[in-house]
């Protein structure tokens, strides 16, 4: 729709989120609330995006998408003032516009859609998207006029009782002839509860001049949230979450409990892949085919590839783990870590920027950071990389088939050579030949009777 315009308004304070963000940078699904409506007006195509900022205007600007164009609104004076802003933006020659409220993310391309067709077939001057809602406390009411057209629009603070009863809301999205829209706004007083410059005046205006106002129902009420506070940002995160677990559930993705998963926009996941509840997987990560992952984890900008299984409680970020690996519980991977193809992380073993070899095994209480290991190293319970001494960080090598036994320490800069085997409690200091066996421990003593002896005496 190369000949439609759209104005996003964004400039409010959002008073009642009582937070020292402004509301529309707020995020959902990891991506600020404004992200999502630009996506979803940016489906229908159109020639020109304006976005009026106000509150933190530096800070919403640096996060628009290139070619949204910003308008500033100097004072917040209503958001007819805001839309004034935007249309300092337009040409001459535009002349639909599509007109959303920076607050209300959930309203899809779809229905935007439909709302301009509706609008240009009608040649309407405003045409309002209205919906029922259950409970329409806080939202301007809309007056029918006996035809059906729209009459006017009432905000909560300013409605009798009677108009207060009326179920059908404003959503805030409206389309306009731009010309009616520049000489209504002109018209608009601040006469009201809040001492504000309302938009919605727009509607009475429009009609006493002899123009045509309608409305569209919106299929869905849930589309019309708009975020005013905590409460209904939560809401709406619920929303948005059930719609992109439906769409991987749709393509292949089983979730044992969809309501109890949380994945961002963003995420790839490959089919048969099994998800139980309680994984957040954030950012760029990519999980592949098959790929189990257990309760409780955390993975973020990360890539777990075919058949590997996550076992629960694990956090990973910025690692890797390839074809049929297996980490967890309670692992961490921190960034750079790679676990190789059908290597294995157990418990409390944390990995940074270290790779593991295909095969490879870590599998209880370990650090190993700055490493990298070689296929079918075994590492044994208790191991440690001394990789850092205050200053610098250091690194180890181990290579191809080398045992690790239990609570060795591998003090860096070292090289472990190939098939060796380091003997259980060594404190490795200096490289160790290929084929060799390392060994550091101080001689055992033993004195017979000793601690009976001792005992006796103790409980004298
Ligand atoms: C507005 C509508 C109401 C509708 C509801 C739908 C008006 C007067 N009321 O009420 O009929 O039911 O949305 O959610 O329009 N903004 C600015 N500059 C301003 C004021 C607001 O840019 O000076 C922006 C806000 O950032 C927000 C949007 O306009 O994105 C709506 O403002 P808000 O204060 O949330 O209006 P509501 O009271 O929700
Ligand atoms: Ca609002």
């Amino acid at each position: 729709m190369k000949d439609l315009s759209v104005i996003i308004l964004a400039a409010g304070m959002g008073t009642r989120m009582k937070s020292s963000t402004a509301k529309v940078l707020h995020p959902l699904l990891g991506r600020p609330m404004v992200l999502h409506v630009i996506e979803n007006v940016m489906e229908l195509r159109p020639g020109k995006v304006v976005a009026v900022l106000g509150h933190q205007a530096d800070r919403v600007r640096e996060i628009l998408p290139e070619g949204v164009v910003p308008a500033l609104q100097k004072e917040l004076l209503g958001t007819a003032h805001a839309a004034m802003a935007g249309l300092g933006k337009l040409g001459r020659s535009e002349a639909t516009l599509l007109l959303v409220s920076g607050d209300a993310p959930l309203i899809s391309g779809e229905t935007l859609k439909g709302l301009v067709t509706a609008h240009k077939k009608a040649r309407a001057g405003m045409t309002v998207l209205t919906a029922d809602m259950d409970e329409p406390f806080g939202y301007g009411r809309v007056i029918r006029s006996k035809g059906g057209q729209v009459d006017s629009i009432v905000e909560e603070k300013d409605a009798t009782p009677a108009e207060r009863a009326i179920k059908e809301i404003n959503t805030g999205t409206y389309c306009f002839d731009v010309d009616t829209l520049r000489k209504a706004l002109g018209e608009v007083s601040a006469d009201n509860k809040q001492k504000e410059f309302y938009l919605t005046d727009a509607a009475s205006i429009i009609n006493s001049r002899g123009g045509k106002v309608i409305a569209i129902k919106a299929d869905n009420a849930d589309e019309a949230l708009g975020i005013n506070s905590r409460l209904e940002l939560a809401r709406a995160e619920k929303t948005l979450r059930y719609r992109l677990n439906r769409a991987l559930m749709e393509s292949g993705v089983t979730m044992i409990d969809p309501e109890a998963t949380y994945i961002e926009a963003g995420a790839v996941i490959g089919r048969d892949t099994v998800v139980h509840p309680g994984n957040h997987i954030s950012g760029a990560t990519v999980i592949g085919k098959g790929v189990t992952l257990y309760p409780g984890n955390i993975i973020s900008d990360s890539t777990v590839k075919d058949g590997a299984v996550v076992k629960g409680y694990s956090v990973l970020n910025q690692a890797c783990v390839d074809e049929g690996g297996q980490v967890g519980p309670f692992a961490h991977l921190r960034p750079g870590s790679r676990v190789g193809p059908a290597a294995r992380v157990g418990n409390f073993v944390e990995l940074k920027k270290t790779i593991l070899g295909e095969g490879a095994k870590a599998s209880h209480l370990s650090y190993l950071g700055d490493a990298v290991i070689g296929r079918d190293v075994n590492i044994g319970a208790g191991t440690i990389t001394c990789n850092y001494d205050g200053y610098g960080k250091f690194p180890t090598v181990i290579e191809d088939g080398v045992f690790v036994g239990s609570d060795t320490q591998l003090v860096a800069p070292v090289r472990i050579g190939k098939d060796s085997i380091i003997a259980a409690g060594t404190t490795v200091t200096r490289d160790v030949p290929a084929g060799s066996l390392a060994i550091s421990r101080s001689p055992q003593s033993n004195r017979e009777g000793w601690a009976k002896e001792w005992r006796k005496r103790k409980n004298k």
